[in-house]
């Protein structure tokens, strides 16, 4: 039986990729390849000295998607395919909407034609929405997303939550991930946005390496440690194992199960500029700018669930998620190109 990883050659999917192969998984990647190159895989298959099954296609293409489960004996579905930027998502909603609800809804149909009834969910702290007490835990009700992108998120965490219901042969698990960065500690694969990046590791990397001048702080006087932005910072290899966590534990959930993927704790961005000069040994200019519309003052999970049921926690800190950004930055001043 196969692992689907739709999405797989993007960021957070090609660490996961990895991660699986290493373990003995086999993995079928499908991936429209809209925000991702065809390189990350190979450079997986490279690390692992495995190979996976990849197939160019698209989540909102039916017939692409009838093919890839009478191919292959799928047990269980990863799903990262997505648009994720929230400041485009709100100029193109109807886009995000059609990719991440339609997409999301054509997978679970065909899913169900298929008979596969395993669904991991790429979901995100951003569905507790602007008035959630922090830290954030999964009995706090979702909702009051600020973006199409976050509401996006919060319609296919209930069409689950609905579906699950209506049929109890299918289990599903939506991680809530807080800030993945870092890359895996070869170097070899990272994360690499197109154009100017909106998060504030690939920008700072950026910065470091010469391809940008200076990092704009969004805002220097919230109520804050220090006036920055605090977020919950985790390393994207401690969130691919998460993924091998929640399908070893999925056969015994019961319908929808909603997790918290973060590590805890809250860094501000001025800590994490500190942190990166000290891990790439070199100065990165910043100026404080003004804050970014939507921005939230400060968020953290509680993820003492996922702890407890999944038997998953983080193992690598701040320094080694600076030192990992820069080596593959360093490594890869473009990127895959
Ligand atoms: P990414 O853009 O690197 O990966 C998404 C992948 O999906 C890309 O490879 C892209 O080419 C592919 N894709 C997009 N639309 C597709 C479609 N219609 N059909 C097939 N493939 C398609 O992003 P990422 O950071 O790896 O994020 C993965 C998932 O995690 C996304 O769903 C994202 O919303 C979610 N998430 C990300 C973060 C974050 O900060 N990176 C935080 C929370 C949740
Ligand atoms: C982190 C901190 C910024 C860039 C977003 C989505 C969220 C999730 C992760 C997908 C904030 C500050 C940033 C810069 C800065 N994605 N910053 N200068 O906004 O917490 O979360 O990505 O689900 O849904 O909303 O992440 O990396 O953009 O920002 O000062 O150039 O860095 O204000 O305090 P964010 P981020």
């Amino acid at each position: 039986m196969a692992i689907l990883v739709t999405g797989g050659a993007g960021y957070i999917g090609s660490h996961t990729v990895l991660t699986l192969l290493e373990r003995g998984d086999d993995v079928v990647v499908l991936d429209n390849l809209s925000n991702a190159s065809r390189e990350s895989i190979s450079r997986v298959e490279k690390l692992t000295g495995k190979t996976a099954t990849f197939c160019e296609g698209d989540i909102l293409d039916r017939a692409c998607l009838r093919d890839l489960f009478a191919q292959h004996n799928i047990s269980s579905v990863i799903h990262f395919a997505g648009l994720k930027a929230v400041g485009e998502s709100t100029r193109m909603p109807l886009e995000y909407y059609q990719n991440n609800v339609t997409g999301t809804l054509v997978l679970l149909e065909e899913m169900r034609a298929a008979g596969v009834n395993q669904f991991i969910f790429s979901s995100s702290a951003t569905v507790y929405g602007a008035d959630a007490p922090v830290p954030y835990v999964e009995t706090t009700p979702i909702g009051g997303t600020t973006s199409p992108y976050g509401t996006s998120k919060l319609m296919v965490e209930f069409i689950l939550r609905d579906y699950a219901k209506a049929n109890p042969q299918f289990k599903t698990i939506a991680l809530r991930y807080f800030n993945p960065v870092g890359a895996h500690e070869s170097g070899q694969i990272g994360e690499d946005p197109n154009g100017i990046p909106n998060n504030l590791l690939p920008y700072i990397a950026q910065v470091a390496i010469g391809r940008l001048e200076k990092l704009g702080i969004f805002g220097g006087d919230y109520p804050t440690k220090d006036g920055t932005g605090e977020r919950d910072y985790i390393h994207v290899m401690d969130l691919a194992e998460g993924h091998l966590k929640a399908l070893d534990h999925i056969a015994s959930v019961e319908g929808y199960k909603a997790y918290n993927l973060g590590a805890g704790v809250g860094y501000s961005v001025l800590e994490m500029v500190k942190a990166f000069e000290k891990a790439a040994g070199r100065e990165i200019p910043y100026q404080i700018s003004p804050r970014r519309a939507g921005d939230l003052p400060a968020f953290w999970a509680d993820a003492s669930l996922a702890d407890k049921e999944l038997d998953w926690r983080v193992s690598r800190g701040v320094d080694q998620m600076m030192r990992d950004t820069w080596n593959w930055q360093s490594k890869n001043p473009n990127g895959y190109n």
